[in-house]
């Protein structure tokens, strides 16, 4: 099967996407560009909900996605409901994020990593797996919070020692 991953960023990611996606295609990925492609300014929340949706959909399992921070970019990815973006700048965590929390959208900032780092954790992350398990209900209660459904998220988390009763 194809290797496939969506990616966007805003004017401020730019110049280190093409980098990112040569980077993928030289690992086999087909890749994607939402955009944007030029320097003109623009918003990351229209570039973070287009690789968001694409994801959620299921059009493609992963996405990438780059802002000046990464951080506006996640926040907007993870407003579509079973996007798990992580907003990262060592490779360390982007590992991580695969593992523990399955996270199916990579987001880091331009400004933040250079192209080497970025590289790096574009690697770790794609070099992991999800690891179920005792992560699963988590990843169950975080599809509750999605589907806006507080009684499957009572249920899953009331197993959960020191459980706060909020
Ligand atoms: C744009 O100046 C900048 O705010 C954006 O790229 C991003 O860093 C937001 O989180």
């Amino acid at each position: 099967m194809e290797k496939s991953i969506v990616i966007g960023s805003d004017h401020v990611g730019i110049e280190l996407k093409p980098v990112i996606v040569a980077h993928l295609e030289s690992r086999g990925y087909k890749v994607v560009d939402v955009g944007t492609d030029t320097a003109e300014r623009t918003d990351y929340p229209i570039y973070g909900q287009a690789v968001g949706q694409r994801v959620a959909s299921g059009e493609f399992p992963l996405g990438i996605a780059i802002c000046g921070t990464g951080v506006g970019i996640s926040i907007a990815a993870n407003k579509v409901a079973g996007v798990r973006a992580a907003c990262v700048s060592e490779p360390y965590s982007a590992e991580l994020s695969r593992r523990h929390n399955n996270s199916n959208v990579l987001c880091f900032g331009a400004r933040v990593v250079g192209s080497e780092l970025a590289k790096m954790i574009v690697d770790a992350w794609l070099d992991a797996n999800y690891e179920g398990d005792r992560h699963q209900r988590r990843i169950d209660e975080l599809a509750a919070e999605d589907a806006r459904d507080p009684e499957t998220f009572a249920k899953l988390s009331q197993v959960v020692p020191n459980r706060i009763n909020a």
